[in-house]
């Protein structure tokens, strides 16, 4: 396995930590909501998170299915799945919400066990992403709904001083991903799989201003850490950050992201 795909999709004590801050931010919290209103979760409904990550998604989720329904809550990482198991026990929902380790590109559960099947950034991870959505398929009830929420990394700006520079950052972060730019793929690998495709939505996240404790914020150290282990020099990967990071005047900062909602019936 090369340096790059030993990466893929790989999330150590540090990077977890990373994303439990970064999904703390209030443009992450109003994407889990839109998202959760794509999900539609109902009370009674048994759901399953692949790739929870730090668990709020399934935290939150759970208590739109209580007190009857649950959620399985599944990732590949044991620093992400210690994140999770701590937020369900702080909020007291270990008996709703079942934390184990599992690929998802080989589901532990029964065919059929599932009203819904949740992946939030999670499938952009995954090479064999047919097999992967065929295997979330499997796992769903018949009339069970697939509801992925991705990135575009091509649909990703920032206003800088060097428009060129701050493409080619982003393009070198995207071997971070097996496939960066998976929404545009969704409709297809849907109908691959036997799925019927039912919504498809965009969440815009837009800052105007720079805050250390906004999302696009946090993104700068990560693109640029991904950029220099791609061979971006350290001096224009330095003055790339340097110029985002200065930008604190009024008018100065700009940054857009666009994240896909996609949802899909068996
Ligand atoms: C960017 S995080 C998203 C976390 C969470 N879904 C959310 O949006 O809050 C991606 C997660 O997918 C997990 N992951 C990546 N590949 C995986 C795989 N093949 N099976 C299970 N989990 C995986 C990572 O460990 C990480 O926790």
């Amino acid at each position: 396995m090369s340096p790059t795909s030993a990466r893929v999709g790989h999330f150590d004590a540090a990077g977890a930590a990373r994303l439990d801050r970064a999904y703390a931010t209030p443009q992450i919290i109003e994407q889990r909501k839109r998202l959760r209103a794509v999900v539609a979760a109902r009370p009674g409904e048994v759901g399953l998170d692949v790739g929870c990550g730090p668990g709020y998604l399934a935290c939150e989720l759970v208590r739109e299915v209580m007190p009857q329904g649950r959620i399985a809550a599944i990732d590949h990482s044991d620093d992400m799945l210690e994140l999770t198991r701590a937020r369900v026990d702080r909020e007291m929902l270990g008996s709703r919400v079942e934390v184990r380790k599992g690929d998802a590109a080989a589901l532990d559960f029964p065919d059929g066990t599932f009203d819904f099947v949740v992946g939030a950034q999670i499938y952009c991870f995954i090479s064999d992403i047919l097999h992967a959505i065929r295997e979330a398929a499997r796992v769903l009830r018949k009339g069970g709904r697939l509801v992925i929420l991705d990135t575009d990394w091509d649909l990703c700006v920032w206003k800088s001083k060097d428009r060129l520079l701050t493409r080619r950052m982003l393009d070198q972060r995207c071997s971070d991903y097996a496939h960066p730019h998976l929404p545009r793929e969704l409709p297809g690998l849907f109908h691959a799989a036997g799925l019927t495709l039912s919504s498809a939505d965009a969440y815009a996240i837009i800052e105007t201003r720079y805050d250390p404790d906004f999302y696009g914020t946090d993104l700068i150290g990560n693109v640029r850490k991904a950029a220099i282990r791609q061979g971006v020099t350290l001096e224009e990967a330095a003055a790339w950050e340097n110029d985002l990071r200065s930008r604190t005047g009024e008018g100065e900062y700009f940054f857009c992201v666009n994240r896909f909602i996609f949802s899909a019936t068996k």
